[in-house]
């Protein structure tokens, strides 16, 4: 795009209209700290599917003119606009944060067609890619730039010097630090400077690059043939207010139900009801905590969506009933294609009612996936939607509490999907092209809006795949990992990078989907999977089972703990769960979320915060015994042995496989619960905090775990203060009854047990 010379400028409210002699672009104000940098390629106005709501915030600028362009001044920012459009953006000191590169530009070329044929005879994937886009966004590298997000990639937690795509991909081959794209497209990433650190969302559907520095260290890259040039430079004072600044554009996460915190044991697939509740027997007989159980494809007849196999689940109404008495939640799977088969009726109502996307010719456009020939709603279609969302009503009064929407990319086993299928996309017809990653978060809506006829149950949604902003309808996983180390190592840095797109409730398939686990494996994937948001072991059909008891005693008394100790640290995910809802941050961090002036967190992609508070080191590799952890400033408390580590640099610990080193902050709370074998199973009376140091505060949040109520205020919000050794309680809002009878005090090293009145009081902790 040559935008050529400024000629005139025209302001509207927090809105600068620029006419420039080769077009017309704009600057808006969204926030006096998130600028938005737009120009209607292809619409007039924004053509967003991640900022559904726009809001604005209230941002008086005030314009300067100067010799090479203009001044759009806010109370927090200097956005300068210069010919060509192009657009640097200072702090009202006068210090640049982001400016775009001036030169062309530049990188090796690609080997030529020669090379590339003979590496192909061996086999090796090559492609001849023109680098060069339509839309391209180039900001100049100062030099110490770390690049963090771009939702669910593979690689480290800092991108710098990679290159990636959106574009959804379902690739179930172990998917390595090359890969460039995976089942997400999240085109937000945050880019961090020693004095300055920003976000910036490419809001842009179409298929997207992102170069973070690997053709050229002079430049960052941002790049699209389609759509508009539409981003936000998102601005704050830290890391946590740029993530913040996103999700305020894009949404945060619902509050899940307090059972979804729990464990999930899954299988491609429990095959029948024996089975299933041979699975749910051995968990209660082995007292391994655990609150969920999936259904995978093999629960449909022949695939088919919304229908039971009969003979293998004569009655899964009544089966389901069953296993809730247990306490266990039946969570199943929901794949988007419909088996082309005359008789079924979704498959006919489909057809009869136009539901299904179109080729170019206007025929239904078929593929095949599990089912053989099927058919693809056409979510981008309200009417679609609620249809979808009555059959999905009839799924969920069999008593099913949660849907695991799979095969959403949408996923294609007979070639892919032409860029020109056409969606309705109510009345404004769509290709494929634009609409391919989006899908996903289409079809979340869908079922986010068709549980709404499920009454007041909380949701529980999980998508493979997604776009910006989809945390606002359900949360994630990462798809089909193997059960190899180095998938292990990468969940790390892919769930910090999802929690930091907006993304906080995700996790990784523990233990591995495809290829076989091993004891050892199991263990340590465990203790990760025990921290991380979504705690679900699930694995593929030709694999080997690998639920924990499967591989002896040891490995399955080591999965049992951790997944205890997830069940005592409850109340803690719960807390930062509810905080996710408020504001966008992740429930797990990368330690730089937390300490970004600390230069030694930037790279650290084997360690993660649960919260501010708990620090956790995991062993990532076969045979490790002992691991150094790195731990930031201050004091930190050994989970395990009790005994303080000073931080500011590397310790070194022993790991045993029994032990995933944890360290508490100082100065700070945990609440825990007593270990349930699920959710619920006991009301809870006492609260355990675990205090550490000799001056913590921390707000608690409490409601039934259900149901919506909490939304019209049945909910409590406690603040437990401590300082001087007495501990107190008091409540920033009381709208639920039950409230804890006593609390137990583990201060350091010792223990009390306290009424509520005494806590009410103030209670002094003199041993
Ligand atoms: C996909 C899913 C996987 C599931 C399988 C069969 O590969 O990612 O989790 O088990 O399909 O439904």
């Amino acid at each position: 795009m040559n935008f050529g010379k400024l000629i005139s400028y025209r302001v509207c409210g927090q809105r600068v209209v620029l006419r420039f002699a080769g077009g017309t672009g704009r600057i808006e104000l969204i926030s006096p700290e998130i600028v938005n940098v737009f120009c209607g390629c292809e619409t007039e106005e924004h053509h967003s599917y991640s900022i559904e709501e726009r809001r604005m915030w209230n941002a008086p600028i005030h314009i300067e003119e100067f010799p090479e362009g203009l001044k759009i001044i806010t109370s927090r920012l200097e956005v300068r606009v210069f010919d060509g459009f192009r657009v640097d953006v200072y702090d009202r000191e006068g210090r640049l944060l982001c400016g775009d590169y001036r030169g062309e530009r530049s990188y090796e070329p690609s080997v030529n067609h020669a090379d590339l044929i003979l590496a192909a005879q061996e086999g090796h994937e090559v492609s001849l890619i023109d680098k060069n886009h339509k839309i391209e966004i180039l900001k100049a590298m100062q030099g110490d730039e770390c690049f963090y997000g771009l939702g669910d990639k593979t690689g480290p937690l800092n991108k710098r010097g990679y290159e990636y795509e959106m574009w959804n991909t379902n690739n179930p081959a172990p998917q390595m630090e090359n890969v460039k794209s995976l089942y997400k497209s999240v085109p937000f990433f945050i880019t961090l400077r020693e004095d300055c650190v920003f976000g910036l969302f490419f809001d842009n559907h179409y298929k997207t690059y992102f170069d973070m520095g690997k053709e050229n260290p002079a430049y960052y890259y941002v790049g699209a043939d389609r759509g508009n040039l539409d981003y936000y430079m998102i601005f704050g004072e830290n890391m946590a207010r740029v993530v913040e600044g996103f999700c305020a554009l894009t949404g945060t996460h619902e509050l899940p139900p307090m059972w979804a915190l729990g464990y999930h044991q899954s299988r491609w697939s429990y095959e029948n009801e024996a089975e299933l509740r041979k699975v749910a027997s051995r968990l209660r007989m082995l007292g391994i905590p655990c609150d969920a159980l999936y259904l995978d494809i093999d629960f449909m007849d022949h695939f088919k969506v919304y229908t039971w196999d009969n003979e293998k689940f004569p009655n899964p109404a009544g089966m389901i009933a069953d296993l809730k008495k247990q306490g266990f939640r039946t969570v199943a799977i929901l794949d988007p294609a419909v088996k082309k088969e005359e008789g079924y009726p979704v498959y006919e109502e489909g057809v009869k009612n136009d539901y299904f996307l179109k080729d170019a010719n206007g025929e239904i456009y078929y593929n095949k996936v599990w089912a053989g020939v099927s058919a693809y709603p056409d979510f981008s279609e309200k009417r679609v939607r609620d249809w979808w969302g009555v059959h999905e009503k009839e799924m969920l009064d069999t008593g099913l509490a949660g849907l695991l929407m799979d095969m959403n990319e949408p996923s294609t086993f007979d070639g892919q999907m032409p860029p020109d299928v056409v969606f309705g996309n109510e009345g404004n017809a769509a290709t494929h092209e634009e609409m391919h990653n989006l899908y996903g978060n289409l079809m979340a809506k869908a079922v986010r809006e068709g549980w709404k006829k499920d009454g007041g149950k909380r949701p529980f949604i999980v998508t493979r795949a997604c776009f910006a902003g989809v945390q606002k309808y359900c949360m994630s996983w990462t798809g089909d990992n193997h059960s190899i180390w180095v998938m292990l190592r990468e969940s790390i840095a892919q769930v910090c990078g999802m929690g930091l797109s907006g993304m906080g409730f995700t996790g990784a398939d523990v233990g591995g989907y495809g290829s076989d686990c091993n004891g050892e494996l199991l263990a340590r994937w465990t203790q990760v999977g025990a921290l991380l948001p979504y705690f679900r072991n699930h694995s593929s059909r030709p694999t080997r089972h690998q639920e924990p008891w499967r591989f002896g005693d040891e490995t399955m008394r080591i999965c049992r703990e951790y997944i205890r100790l997830r069940y005592r640290l409850i109340p803690y995910y719960y807390d930062l769960f509810w905080q996710m809802a408020q504001t966008g941050l992740p429930v797990v961090r990368p330690l730089v979320l937390e300490y970004e002036k600390d230069p030694r967190t930037r790279n650290l992609n084997d360690q993660f915060l649960v919260g501010p508070n708990l620090l956790a080191a995991p062993v990532l590799a076969q045979g490790m015994e002992c691991r150094a952890v790195y731990l930031p400033e201050g004091r930190w408390l050994d989970y395990w042995k009790e005994t303080w580590a000073e931080g500011g640099g590397y310790v070194l610990r022993e790991a045993p496989l029994d032990c995933c080193p944890l360290y508490v902050r100082e100065n700070a709370m945990i609440p825990m619960y007593p270990v349930q074998n699920y959710v619920g199973e006991t009301q809870i009376r006492e609260l355990t905090l675990l205090i550490t140091g000799c001056e913590a505060s921390y707000v608690h949040y409490q409601d039934n775990g259900e149901d919506m109520a909490y939304q019209k205020g049945a909910y409590n919000l406690y603040v437990f203060d401590y300082r001087d050794r007495i501990f107190q309680i008091s409540f920033r809002h009381r709208g639920y009854e039950r409230v804890y009878d006593s609390y137990r005090l583990l201060v350091n090293g010792q223990e009390y047990v306290i009424s509520r009145k005494m806590a009410e009081a103030g209670f002094a902790c003199v041993p």
